[in-house]
């Protein structure tokens, strides 16, 4: 359902005012071939109401050829600036970069946030965005469940579909994503709430099974029956189950690539505006699956690079995959229970 130019400006002015964008900042907007154009008008008048000076930079879109899916997270790694030292050039002048094109998992935004600029990804359609405008309560919330996840030396998962695994933590930053850039350096993606970090290399082990409800990105399909995953030091070493795991092996494969395999960022989410169900009501042309990332209680984890993280792994193949029904126990403590957020 459409939403008005004025709400989105609205909107905009929330987030950007919640960022801290001041008179006379220098606001940039990356936009591509598939950028929406009511994101897109409305962050500049919001921004132009900021007294921001705005200029917008459109890139050429990467890696179609390559990718088995349409989505913009399923293939990562080059992005429309690598080797672009001319955007490069205006993006480390900027103050804050709306990202409605997708800049994730590359060393040049790891560049420009070591500069202190901030980078806000929306890519959502429009009335998501409008639906979760972040709160500071949506900081404060997603801070509050950082503060314990520091301080964790193991995170044990466990479901009564058969989930056990256990992995150590401590030797990767926290990624905690609540939908604003308040500080200098920070990313950010609108709309989120869920809070993330990476296992020690080598550390993980144990077996995850995907129950039926379980979802799997960017595939943005709800798993029929159950897909089971053995974890071995860090890596899933065998796949097991009926057509959703043959499907997962068969676009696994494809990228042939061992570092795939890895596991990669493990958290939960935190939002609680955001919903399980949202995915199915999408075509899948039309949302990259927030909601399904961010619904409270979830367990999220992921197969793929940890160059967000600071680190090398580089694969392009990226899957997310939002769990119900877990428990998850930092060291002897219990923060999320059978999928309901301990408060
Ligand atoms: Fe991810």
């Amino acid at each position: 359902m459409q939403v008005t130019d004025h709400v989105m400006v609205n909107a905009w002015s929330k987030v950007l005012e919640l960022s801290k964008v001041t008179p006379g900042q220098k606001v940039t907007i990356l936009t591509s071939s598939d950028t929406h154009p009511q994101t897109l008008r409305t962050a500049i008048a919001a921004s132009l109401n900021q007294g921001a000076i705005v200029n917008r930079i459109d890139l050429q879109p990467v890696n179609g050829e390559k990718s088995l899916s349409p989505d913009k997270l399923a293939y990562v790694g080059t992005t429309p600036l690598t080797g672009n030292t001319v955007a490069m050039a205006a993006l480390m002048e900027s103050d804050v970069i709306l990202d409605l094109m997708l800049l994730l998992f590359s060393p040049e935004q790891h560049e420009i946030l070591l500069a202190g600029k901030k980078i806000l990804l929306a890519v959502e359609p429009p009335e998501i965005l409008a639906r979760l405008v972040p709160t500071k309560e949506d900081r404060d919330r997603v801070n509050a469940a950082g503060d314990m996840l520091q301080k964790a030396k193991q995170m044990h998962v466990s479901s009564e579909a058969g989930t056990d695994l256990v992995c150590s933590l401590g030797d990767y930053p926290l990624l905690k994503e609540y939908g604003f850039v308040d500080e200098p350096g920070r990313w950010d993606h609108w709309p989120s709430g869920f809070l993330a970090t990476w296992s020690n290399e080598s550390s993980a082990n144990g077996t995850i099974v995907l129950d039926r409800g379980d979802i799997l990105l960017p595939m943005k399909s709800y798993v029929q029956s159950p897909i089971t995953l053995t974890v071995r030091s860090g890596y899933v070493t065998d796949i097991k189950g009926e057509l959703d795991a043959e499907l997962l092996i068969d676009y696994m494969e494809s990228f042939n690539d061992a570092e795939a395999y890895a596991l990669s960022h493990i958290g939960w989410g935190l939002q609680k505006r955001a919903r399980w169900s949202v995915l199915s009501l999408y075509s899948r042309d039309s949302t990259i699956g927030m909601d399904a990332r961010a619904f409270a209680g979830n367990f999220l984890f992921s197969l793929g690079p940890n160059t967000e993280a600071g680190g090398t792994r580089d694969t392009p193949c990226h899957i997310d995959i939002p769990m119900r029904n877990c428990t998850i126990k930092l060291d002897d403590q219990i923060v999320v229970n059978k999928g309901k957020l301990v408060e």
